[in-house]
């Protein structure tokens, strides 16, 4: 069995960082693998037989939208057959509770289904957005105070499989699965053809979203990098930005990365094995049964 247990020191800064709600949890393909969706690179990795300039560029959707439509609808109906793992789950949590934030590139949605799973063990079935403070911890190292409520939702860097565009009006709007009529979509406002609200080669990222992950990144005691190749620009600079503010990372991957020389541990496990265990009992208040 792979080794997941963290040196002491770092143990006790994963416990204080979570404590503080300073804990950034980074993540990419791989933290999706064991739910059942295909990473990126890789010898089993979805660019291994596409290029991505054929399917994940502007120019590609001129060319070819209904190409690049097939693409997206195969994944949209790949990704709605997979459940979160307990790697995302064990991070649904704790968002949840206030100690972590959870900066992802990844479009699949695991890491909102998860919260909304989260959400549900913690008996909160009103979606609303009061904010109420939560319920006062006890000796688990959770914050005292549940956040605000929207603290808790991951920032999604490269978009949702599970929304629009227009390519015109540029109206973004949900795009639940079952809603393909085997036509391109189009825009109800202006009737233009919709897109996949993803950031594609070539594309600048959300500039709010950047900036939030930056300043949580320069923020963070300690961010984990989780399941990522650690290649694509500018995302691949959030663990840096966290090492040159004085923190600590942690990357958790099966496999070293760029970031692995860099980063103070590498846990080299699964992630649905290693969060978990890294992050340690689940925070109070949330019921179910404890990670491995
Ligand atoms: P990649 O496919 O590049 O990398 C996935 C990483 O996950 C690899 O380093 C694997 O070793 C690791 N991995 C595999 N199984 C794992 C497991 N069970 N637990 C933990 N790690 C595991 O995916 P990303 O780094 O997310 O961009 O790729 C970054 C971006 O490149 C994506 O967001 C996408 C892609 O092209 C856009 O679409 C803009």
């Amino acid at each position: 069995m792979t080794d997941v247990r963290l040196p002491d020191e770092l143990r006790s800064q994963v416990r204080q960082a979570l404590a503080e709600g300073r804990l950034l949890a980074f993540s990419g393909a791989g933290i999706s693998a064991e739910s059942g969706v295909p990473t990126f690179r890789g010898p089993e990795g979805m660019w291994k037989n596409r290029r991505p300039e054929d399917l994940a560029t502007p120019e590609a959707f001129r060319r070819d939208p209904k190409a690049v439509w097939e693409w997206y609808s195969w994944r949209r109906r790949r990704v709605a057959m997979c459940e979160p793992n307990q790697a995302h789950l064990a991070l649904a949590r704790w968002a949840l509770a206030g100690g972590l934030r959870v900066v992802t590139q990844n479009v699949d949605g695991l890491h909102d289904r998860a919260l909304d799973l989260a959400r549900l063990e913690d008996g909160d079935t009103d979606h609303g957005t009061s904010g109420a403070p939560g319920p006062a911890s006890d000796t688990s190292g959770a914050p005292s105070r549940r956040p605000p409520r929207g603290h808790a939702e991951p920032v999604r860097l490269h978009g949702s499989l599970f929304r629009t565009r227009c390519t015109d009006c540029q109206v973004e709007e949900p795009y639940p699965i079952g809603r393909e009529t085997g036509a391109l979509p189009t825009c109800p406002t202006c009737h233009a053809t919709l897109r996949p609200a993803v950031v594609w080669f070539g594309e600048a990222l959300a500039a709010s979203d950047l900036e939030r992950s930056f300043e949580w990144a320069s923020e963070a005691r300690v961010t984990l990098s989780i399941g990522t190749s650690a290649v694509v620009f500018p995302a691949s600079q959030i663990p840096f930005t966290t090492l040159a503010a004085g923190g600590t990372v942690i990357e958790i991957n099966p496999a070293a990365t760029p970031l692995t020389e860099h980063a103070d541990f590498h846990v080299r496990a699964s992630a649905a094995a290693a969060v978990p265990a890294v992050l340690g009992s689940r925070p109070s208040g949330v019921s179910g049964s404890d990670p491995a």
